[in-house]
């Protein structure tokens, strides 16, 4: 395998920093440990005496798209909130959030960029002095890109599970051509706009795993760092034809990706991660025996009826409501730490996904190698 040397490995790293609430080096050298140390020991009594590092943010539940495996799907039968947070309430939420103490907003949904008002959030989020990451299918990029160029977007994550256009199409509902003029539009936003970091997400199935080396191969030409996630099977009681299922392919594919980073192949995650997609898939969702979810401790999920969760899971309930409450009162409710035991304990669906697992992961060896 040719070895690559990507100085895109350098902004992998800080990814890493920064979608945990960590904007540069200096600053987790030197608050690192003693942070650490505080959700440690809020970890052991379910109260943090301090706010949470990131927040993600579902600012619509609209989207555009078709996606076999997500309940946002244009096809989904559930049905789709009138209840959306005007811009005053999603400002409203930044605020709370810089208050509480957090670095950074993950803006998801639905599909964020069905708001006309989103370049005004990102904006606002800069202000406020917080990192921005915008989590996109995309599909209209090729129309918004540049409304982006001033706004000072630090991060966008772009979803993009295959290069084949027919695979594409059947796991996410949508036609090829328009997510592949959403990512070129993703580098233009890269080269007129310097301080904003593109990734890639891909949600692994049955039908891409194979194609996965590929995968980064292709995006290494465009020096793109590419972040796994494993797909989730929600419902337990449906046949579910897009686990991958195969042991001997998922250890080869597996293994490829790693030797791939080894050689400086530009993938985000970190191997611990990786090395838990076997399992994952082929026995039922299982987690290794040393994982501790943080979820709950180090970030806070608010959905687009700016309910506050402790995470994206419905098997959670919800702890409070922005349009009633403030954010420092529901972080320290009652209810915000009943279940915060159960997620120490994990009582709750567990996952796998990237925004709260390697955030976990990551917690739990800060300090120490990061693999
Ligand atoms: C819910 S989407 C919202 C942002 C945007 N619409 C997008 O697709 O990137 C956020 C991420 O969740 C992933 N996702 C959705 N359903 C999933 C599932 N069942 N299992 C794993 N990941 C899932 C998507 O692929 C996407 O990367
Ligand atoms: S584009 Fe995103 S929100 Fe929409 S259906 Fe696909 S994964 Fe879900
Ligand atoms: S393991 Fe998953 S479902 Fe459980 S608390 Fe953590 S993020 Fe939520």
């Amino acid at each position: 395998m040719e070895k690559k040397n990507y100085s895109i490995l350098e902004k992998i790293d800080q990814l890493g920093l920064v979608l945990f609430g960590e904007s540069n080096k200096d600053i987790l050298h030197s608050v690192g440990p003693t942070y650490q140390t505080q959700v440690k020991n809020a970890f052991d009594i379910d109260r943090p005496s301090i706010g949470p590092k990131y927040a993600l943010m579902k600012v619509t539940n609209r989207c555009n798209s078709g996606c076999i495996y997500c309940n946002h799907s244009i096809y989904s039968t559930t049905p789709v909130s009138q209840n959306e947070p005007s811009t005053q309430e999603i400002k409203h939420t930044i605020d709370e959030v810089a208050n509480i103490g957090a670095l950074s907003i993950n803006l998801t949904g639905g599909e964020p960029l069905l708001r006309q008002d989103l370049p005004e959030i990102v904006q606002y989020i800069y202000e406020k002095n917080l990192v921005s990451i915008l989590l996109t299918n995309g599909l209209i990029l090729e129309k918004r890109w540049s409304e982006f160029i001033p706004k000072h977007l630090d991060c966008m994550l772009l979803t993009l599970d295959s290069f084949d256009p027919k695979l594409y199409s059947i796991q996410r509902g949508a036609d090829f051509s328009h997510a592949w003029a959403g990512f070129e539009s993703s580098l233009k936003l890269r080269d007129s706009s310097p301080s904003t970091s593109v990734f890639v997400t891909v949600t692994v199935t049955r039908s891409n795993l194979l194609e996965l080396p590929k995968i980064v191969e292709k995006l290494s030409e465009y020096d793109v760092p590419v972040w796994f996630s494993p797909y989730h099977h929600y419902n337990i009681n449906e046949v579910d034809e897009n686990t991958p299922s195969d042991s001997k392919e998922i250890e080869e594919v597996i293994n490829t990706l790693l030797a791939m980073q080894e050689n400086g192949y530009p993938i985000a995650n970190s191997q611990t991660y990786l090395k838990q997609f076997g399992p994952f898939f082929l026995k039922s969702a299982q987690l290794p025996d040393w994982y501790r979810c943080y979820a709950g401790y180090i970030g806070v999920y608010i959905d687009a009826e700016l309910n506050v969760r402790p995470c994206w899971s419905w098997s959670l309930p919800v702890v409070g409501n922005l349009r009633k409450q403030d954010l420092d009162s529901i972080w320290n409710s009652e209810l915000f730490y009943q279940q915060r035991k159960r997620i120490k304990n994990l009582d709750c669906s567990r996952c796998w996904l990237l925004c709260t697992a390697e955030p976990s992961i990551r917690f739990l060896v800060w300090g120490k190698n990061q693999s």
